[in-house]
């Protein structure tokens, strides 16, 4: 299996690539990401030298390169994480999510479709759904509702998830999507709520909640959406969306709470700050099809999972000051340098 995993600097992509390495001893992955600030090579360090691991800096968005890219490697598998994916970025400034999100996945699905991969996977979103009422808890996300989008950054997956689907059904492109809720764990780039919140407490800073923070969302151990998406790999149907997620709906106040407890600080830092424009009320998957079909269920309970992400956060301090100064940008150009003169 050789794949190419666009993203693979940042949060997901780079678990999912330890995930693979780690599972498949087959597997060459062929790293593609164009280290935008959510992209960090000091992550994907341990692996550099790895002999079945290569990574290519590159845009999605560049047409000449990508094409270049894949005539090069002819890989048998597309997995496309690559993706402007915060919402707060995504109101202040819509336009590069649509060139990166959109643009970005059809240049990907061009050079899939000349050189004939045998799976296009696109990682997509639950925020795709809309939001559910919060006094509506029998409601679920299923895959056959139908798409809405409430902020710039739902709109541009929502529009990458139908032109995937218009390219299987007019081109017969293979492929599959996936649809997650909210992932937390290690390596994740401390402006999401999860690690955001662990940093500012470890540095007894305040801890902005937007509006009353009694918005839900669905949360899951990010190894447990890498295991789902290689099932899908494997196992799943083309032209099939698989929604993933484990029953594990908190509210943001409860959250930062839970992570305040563990570390032992006091509630205080809690600060109600101003609400995030068009704010998603509730997001919950049904992942009765996942399931059902092949086999996946989560294995990280919550209270395991945060705790572990919390000990990562702990453990690997330099990782998330370094984005907090600005140092990683520094290191990933050193880095580039010396990977750019041995391609
Ligand atoms: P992230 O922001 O941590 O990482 C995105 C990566 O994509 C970075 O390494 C960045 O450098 C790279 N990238 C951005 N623009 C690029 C471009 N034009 N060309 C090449 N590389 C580019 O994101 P994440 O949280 O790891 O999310 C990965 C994917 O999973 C996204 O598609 C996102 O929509 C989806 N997703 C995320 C979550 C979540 O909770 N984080 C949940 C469901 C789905
Ligand atoms: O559901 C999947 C989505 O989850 C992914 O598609 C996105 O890429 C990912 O960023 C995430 O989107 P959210 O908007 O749900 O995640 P975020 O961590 O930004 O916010 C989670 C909740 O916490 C949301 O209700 C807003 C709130 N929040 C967030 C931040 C950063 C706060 O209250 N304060 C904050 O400082």
């Amino acid at each position: 299996m050789k794949i190419i995993v666009t993203g693979a600097a940042g949060f997901i992509g780079s678990n999912f690539t330890f995930y693979m390495l780690e599972n498949h001893p087959d597997a060459e992955i062929i790293a593609v990401d164009s280290l935008t600030y959510a992209g960090n090579l000091a992550t994907l360090e341990l692996i550099m030298e790895h002999p079945n691991f290569r990574f290519i800096r590159a845009d999605i968005t560049d047409r000449d390169a990508i094409r270049k890219i894949f005539r090069e490697e002819e890989p048998d598998t597309v997995v496309n994480f690559a993706a402007e994916s915060h919402v707060d970025r995504s109101i202040e400034d819509p336009g590069i999510f649509l060139r990166t999100n959109i643009i970005g996945t059809q240049v990907l699905m061009d050079a899939s479709r000349e050189t004939g991969v045998a799976r296009f996977h696109q990682v997509g979103t639950d925020e795709v759904y809309g939001d559910l009422p919060l006094d509506r808890p029998d409601l679920f996300f299923t895959e056959d509702m139908p798409l809405t989008a409430s902020s710039p950054y739902s709109a541009s997956k929502a529009s990458a998830d139908l032109l995937v689907m218009a390219y299987h059904r007019t081109y017969g492109l293979p492929v599959t999507i996936s649809r997650c809720s909210n992932n937390y764990g290690p390596y994740q780039f401390p402006e999401k709520l999860i690690p955001l919140m662990i940093a500012n407490a470890l540095e007894d800073k305040p801890l902005p909640v937007y509006g009353t923070g009694e918005n839900v969302r669905d949360w899951l151990y990010v190894e447990d959406h890498c295991r789902a998406i290689d099932l899908v790999l494997q196992k799943g149907r083309e032209g099939e969306v698989y929604n993933i997620g484990g029953h594990n709906e908190r509210s943001n106040l409860s959250i930062v709470r839970t992570i305040l407890q563990i570390l032992g600080k006091p509630e205080s830092l809690i600060t109600y700050v101003s609400d995030r424009k068009g704010h998603d009320l509730r997001y919950a998957i049904d992942p009765e099809k996942i399931s059902r079909e092949l086999g996946w269920e989560p294995e990280t309970m919550f209270d395991e999972g945060i705790r572990k992400t919390i000990e990562w956060y702990l453990e690997h301090r330099s990782w998330w000051e370094n984005i907090l100064s600005g140092d990683y940008m520094n290191y990933y150009q050193k880095m580039y340098g010396e990977i750019h003169q041995e391609l």
